[in-house]
């Protein structure tokens, strides 16, 4: 456990620049999903007072069942919950055959935009016998339930259709962001003990083709990867591909001449529906392992409650779906839900920075997700370029704006209320994480009153508490570490291949049962909730989750460098930027060799974790500032790096001059 919450007493008074309280807005009250604080009130106590009547209820009303379960949750061996687990369903039938049989299978499930704006439409039949031809031809090629394919893949209808066609055959999924490096693909292919990947021959992005099978090629050179038997390639860009007869197939050429039924293959609640890698406070990434029936239940209820999903709105979650937000919000909850989605391939400053405010426009998307560092930076752009500013767009469809992935600055809350939102739209501020599967800590768009910074109150079902260091409950406005005091459906079930990974990282002894978030909070006197940040090492860079460890350990893999440490300093737009001290083997470079080697360590690191890991700094030193005992003192080398004067007591530090050695970064 980490030892850096500072005081942070008072510090909401220092996150409400805008002190003012935004009540819910009677348009979107009338009818929502949870309308009025009496409604959520009612929810949550009924969850409170009979916690298994209230789920056994959800999932009942809400999912289709091939096998009633007759347990709701099985708390014996905790904290490796289990939830309605002698039930049985198939996930991909609740997601899309449920829409045919309702009288929607001619509803647009999804709109695809195309980086260069070409646009395809799928209906929910269309999606579902796509889905079907390539669950057919991976069961052709032999693969079926339980095995594990990695989805490395570019944001489009097959990467969501390949992820739903593994879940029609029980096939867990593990997809690998498109940004992460061979090195790293490697790593999951290895820890998930592959049997099949999927992939394409290369993404488009900002106008330029990156290759993705390349990548795949290489990883599938390195040791451990024997077990994959296929490698199905999705041809998007048509560029030049190596390839490996026998064990490459096209996707096109597989799903050519397959029927467009496949029926669902029903597994048990707790099978494991997919695996997704995201940084933790050691090297090696963690596989979050999630189940089928409890996640996808929290899936679909939360895009109901937290979106008020209506069967006229137009969706659009800008994630990609290598994070678990691409996961619950577009492929599963929202599609489960039956929303029409905007599914984009590309990024929000190609052409230019007004794409977003185009999109919406043209798409007349009412439901808009997005997370705070792309609102920053379309902020900074329509600040320098009013062309791109949201003024100049027709945004009338929008009814609801989310945020997800980091704190949002109350400036920038405010800049997307009113230029984005034009004062009629809730911003939604949601807290969770890839373990929790889906929203924990969030406004309802018909009920909450919204503070700007804050993430609201827990959803019904859900208990949060802010406590100590002993796991004992704090008061209001004491900063501390944020639990989860009782289980809820989607919850991570285990770390994949580690289950004393999970126990450690997630139910410490001191928290007592409850599951450590590794967030740091507080509560106000109406019970808000206001995260203050992370009190591990993990970064958020542009909202995605990077382990300051994990970078270090490749940076000290350099056969140039004997130690590293990372830190993140604040960046207004990208939230947090990597800053790294390195001390080399031998001399310290001197100015005219240090931009080289400055270069040179961040190419590697490029290539090892991906270019989202990329230092935006670094700094050389001789020696790194160390306790007593040995530990690196990132607490004051981030105050070197936000290049300013150490004015606390270093007098733990075993060698305090070593600060004044850091000078300079390229
Ligand atoms: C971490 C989880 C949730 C899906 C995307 C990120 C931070 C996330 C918020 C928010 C403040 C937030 C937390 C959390 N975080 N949403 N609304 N306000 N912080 O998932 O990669 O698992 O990262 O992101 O620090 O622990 P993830």
């Amino acid at each position: 456990m980490s030892d850096t919450i500072d005081s942070t007493s008072g510090a909401i008074d220092s996150i409400l620049v805008e002190k003012r309280v935004f009540d819910p807005v009677p348009e979107v009250v009338k009818g929502a999903a949870i309308s009025g604080m009496q409604a959520y009130q009612a929810l949550a106590d009924e969850a409170r007072s009979d916690p298994e009547g209230f789920w056994a209820r959800m999932a009942h009303e809400q999912l289709v069942w091939h096998k009633p379960f007759t347990r709701v949750l099985d708390e014996s061996d905790a904290p490796f919950y289990r939830w309605f687990d002698d039930g049985e369903l198939n996930v991909s039938e609740n997601c899309l055959d449920v829409h045919l049989r309702n009288g929607n299978a001619d509803k647009t499930a999804i709109i695809f935009e195309a980086d260069d704006g070409a646009i395809q439409r799928v209906s929910f039949r269309e999606l579902h016998a796509r889905v079907c031809r390539i669950a057919n031809a991976l069961k052709s090629l032999g693969y079926g339930k339980g095995d594990r394919a990695i989805l490395y893949m570019p944001m489009s209808i097959e990467a969501i259709a390949s992820m739903q066609a593994c879940a029609r055959l029980g096939i867990v999924h593990s997809v690998v962001f498109g940004g992460f490096s061979t090195k790293s693909l490697h790593q999951r292919i290895v820890d998930v003990q592959a049997d099949l990947v999927i992939t394409a021959d290369e993404q488009m992005r900002g106008g330029r083709a990156i290759p993705l099978k390349a990548a795949v090629d290489m990883a599938l050179t390195e040791d451990g990867t024997d077990h994959v038997r296929h490698v199905v390639v999705y041809r998007r860009s048509g560029g030049e591909v190596a390839w490996n007869a026998g064990r490459d197939v096209w996707l096109h050429e597989i799903t050519d001449g397959q029927s467009d039924q496949c029926e669902p293959v029903p597994v048990g609640a707790e099978h494991p529906l997919f695996i997704l890698y995201t940084s933790g406070s050691t090297g090696k990434p963690k596989g979050v392992q999630h189940s089928s029936g409890g996640y996808l239940l929290w899936a679909k209820l939360t895009s109901q409650w937290v979106f008020d999903a209506r069967p006229d709105d137009v969706f659009w979650c800008t994630a990609d779906v290598g994070w678990v937000t691409g996961h619950t919000y577009i492929t599963y909850g929202t599609m489960a839900a039956g929303l029409t989605q905007i599914v984009f391939e590309g990024i929000p400053t190609y052409p230019d920075s007004g794409r977003f405010w185009d999109m919406i426009q043209r798409h007349k998307v009412s439901i808009f997700y997005t997370a705070p560092t792309a609102i920053r930076s379309l902020i900074k752009a329509a600040s320098t370029d009013p062309k791109v500013h949201p003024s100049n767009y027709d945004l009338g469809s929008l009814r609801i704006l989310g945020s997800v992935g980091e704190p949002i600055n109350p400036e920038a809350w405010v800049w997307y209320h009113q230029n984005v939102g034009g004062g009629r739209c809730p911003v939604i501020d949601t807290w969770w994480q890839t373990e929790t599967g889906g929203h924990i800590l969030t406004p309802l768009p018909g009920a909450t009153p919204l503070k700007p910074g804050s993430c609201t109150l827990p959803l019904p079902g859900i208990s949060v508490d802010v406590v100590d260091e002993t796991g004992a409950s704090l008061p209001d406005g004491r900063g501390g570490f944020l639990v989860i005091t009782r289980p809820w459906p989607a919850m991570i079930r285990t770390v994949w291949g580690d289950p004393d990974r999970y126990v450690n990282s997630y139910f410490p002894p001191e928290m007592k049962g409850a599951y450590l978030a590794g967030d740091s909070a507080q509560r106000d006197e109406d019970g808000y909730y206001w995260i203050m940040g992370r009190t591990d090492d993990v970064l958020s860079v542009s909202g995605h989750r990077l382990g300051g460890t994990e970078i270090e350990s490749t940076l000290v893999a350099h056969e140039r460098v004997a130690e590293a440490a990372i830190v993140g300093r604040p960046d207004a737009v990208t939230g947090e930027a990597v800053v790294a001290f390195v001390v080399l083997k031998g001399d310290l470079p001197d100015e005219a060799q240090a931009p080289a080697v400055a270069d040179e360590l961040r190419r590697w690191v490029a290539s090892e974790v991906g270019p989202i890991a990329k230092p935006r700094e670094i700094w050389f030193g001789n020696a790194m500032p160390k306790t007593r005992s040995g530990k690196i003192m990132r607490r004051l080398l981030r105050i070197v790096a936000e290049g300013q004067e150490i004015t606390q007591d270093t007098s733990t530090l075993e060698n305090p001059d070593v600060l004044k050695q850091f000078k300079g970064a390229y």
